[in-house]
């Protein structure tokens, strides 16, 4: 991890809604699963990018390939996986919707339904094993694979939805933004708000996508990841932005992963200025922690100190971000209540 954040920050209980599973890896897992697979001749330096380095989105993408050369087992997910969980706890958060994308192995004989089963499993465990943190499961959509692969997903996540006794939640749309279009997905995604999935996509992480914005948000989408380029001093539109306001979609915003990966120049000019100072809801978060080397104190630190806010506001923001889960009402309830009880504990 690039700094540790202080106390305030650790303690600020947190809610985590944008955590991909496999780029949350940390260092300490990262180092049992290069010991597991010697033969492939990882380094650390393949698999995160550290502080004051940068990356094009490509570069970040080749990362990612790495890191699922080196999990690409059940036993590998289960340990990621339940690593990840704990790690998030022992940052203060209380509540994680964890996504990742399904995959299948034919020399591991992995399937994509062990897989979203074994992330459960690894759900299920921290909870039996008393980690303070409830977990919640959306299953991803990788944009380059197409159509026939989204809806295969789709069901996938649906079967899951009925059967995982309320941990699968909803789907993510993730990958490569420069590779595929959104309107070949459209019929997964049509699909998956109507069977009751939640939706979170990534949306405008890249310049020049009005066109393919403009579609998603017609869905519309339960949550937006990044969002970056929406608004118009940014190249986006009015017409984007009304509809992200109209809908009332909140956005997930992950610092460090935007100045890491280059689609935003530095700090402050990150666009979580511009959405929170339309008091639209914005929810501070990681994207892939193990990767960009961060954790969610670290953001809310840098969103702080980044945009002059007071602690009572960094109280407020991560407050809010109870109302954007998809978990329903009685565990918005729960979680109100939890940070009621540690407010006095927080500010002392
Ligand atoms: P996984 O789905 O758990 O394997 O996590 C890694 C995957 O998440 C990557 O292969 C991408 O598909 C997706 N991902 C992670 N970060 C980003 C991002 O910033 N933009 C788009 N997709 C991402
Ligand atoms: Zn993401």
């Amino acid at each position: 991890m690039d700094n540790e954040a202080d106390v305030f920050y650790r303690e600020l209980p947190k809610v985590e809604l944008h955590a991909h599973l496999n780029g949350s890896v940390s260092v300490r897992t990262m180092e049992k699963l290069i010991s597991r697979k010697p033969h492939l001749n990882v380094e650390h330096s393949m698999t995160a990018i550290g502080k004051g380095q940068r990356r094009t989105l490509d570069e970040c993408f080749q990362v990612f390939k790495v890191i699922h050369q080196l999990v690409d087992t059940e036993e590998d997910i289960l340990m990621v996986a339940t690593d990840v969980i704990r790690e998030f706890a022992a940052d203060g958060v209380r509540y994680l919707e964890l996504r990742s994308t399904p995959r299948e192995g034919i020399n591991t004989g992995l399937t994509k339904k062990r897989y979203v089963e074994t992330v459960i499993n690894a759900i299920q465990q921290c909870k039996n094993e008393g980690v303070d943190i409830d977990v919640r499961f959306l299953v991803a959509i990788d944009r380059r694979n197409g159509t026939e692969v989204a809806m295969e997903t789709v069901k996938l996540a649906e079967e899951f939805l009925l059967s995982s006794d309320g941990l699968v939640v909803g789907l993510d749309l993730s990958g490569d933004p420069k590779v595929g279009h959104a309107k070949d997905l459209l019929p997964a995604l049509h699909k998956a708000k109507n069977c009751g999935l939640k939706l979170s996509l990534h949306l405008s992480e890249v310049p020049a996508q009005q066109e393919e914005s403009d579609l998603l948000l017609n869905l519309p989408p339960d949550r937006i990841g990044h969002g970056t380029f929406l608004h118009p001093e940014v190249g986006g539109s009015q017409s984007l932005v009304d509809k992200v306001l109209k809908n009332n979609i909140p956005l997930e915003l992950c610092l460090t992963s935007n100045i890491k990966g280059q689609t935003v120049p530095c700090y402050s000019k990150h666009h979580f200025k511009y959405w929170y100072q339309l008091g639209h809801p914005s929810v501070i978060c990681t994207d892939d922690k193990g990767v960009f080397c961060t954790d969610l104190s670290q953001e809310y630190q840098l969103a702080a100190t980044t945009f002059g806010l007071s602690r009572e506001a960094v109280w407020k923001l991560s407050q809010q971000a109870i109302d954007c889960i998809f978990a329903p009402e009685t565990m918005k309830k729960q979680l109100k209540q939890k940070w009621t009880d540690l407010q006095h504990q927080v500010f002392q």
